[in-house]
């Protein structure tokens, strides 16, 4: 059993936290499976007003479905599409207030309203996106973007 110590009092002390948390979880361990289970989990369970929290990983010229907590979701996403696609494309973090109003969205859950997406990239290759979703507008901002850049960056180390 693992236990955490979260203080959640601000989203940087939050973020600050879960990354020591993923850092301790995924120390040693190399299978990239479980590493991105236990991430996924992990989020899920401290980040608030999430209805998705997963990972879609690079195989061949796709993103293909990884480890996630969450409604069973769309299996595989063209480079380019949807905020996955366009995430891992670009290599740029993809911020979503409203994601009805994001060209191309790909509406794998119904209760989802913004989208929060970055990219995974190991010595300049990409590896995948963790992706998350919240059933509120807006609910991510420019500290959710830049917490998930530092867990992604310690996680694609542990890939
Ligand atoms: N909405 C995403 C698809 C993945 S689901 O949110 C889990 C997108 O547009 O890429």
């Amino acid at each position: 059993m693992y236990t955490f110590a979260i203080d959640a009092t601000d989203k940087p002390r939050l973020y600050a936290d879960l990354l020591d948390a993923l850092d301790a979880l995924t120390a040693g361990e190399p299978d990239s499976i479980a590493n991105m289970a236990n991430a996924a989990a992990l989020i899920a369970q401290y980040l608030p007003d999430l209805n998705w929290a997963g990972f879609y990983r690079l195989v061949g010229d796709e993103l293909v479905l990884g480890p996630f907590q969450g409604k069973a979701a769309c299996i595989r996403i063209p480079l380019g599409k949807g905020v996955c696609g366009t995430a891992a494309a670009t290599r740029e973090t993809q911020l979503v207030a409203d994601v009805h109003a994001f060209p191309g969205h790909i509406a794998c859950d119904a209760d989802s309203a913004s989208e929060l997406v970055v990219p995974l990239v190991r010595d300049g290759a990409l590896l995948g996106v963790i992706d998350l979703d919240s059933p509120s507008p807006a609910r991510f901002d420019e500290d959710d973007a830049r917490g998930v850049e530092a867990l992604a960056a310690l996680l694609a180390t542990r890939l």
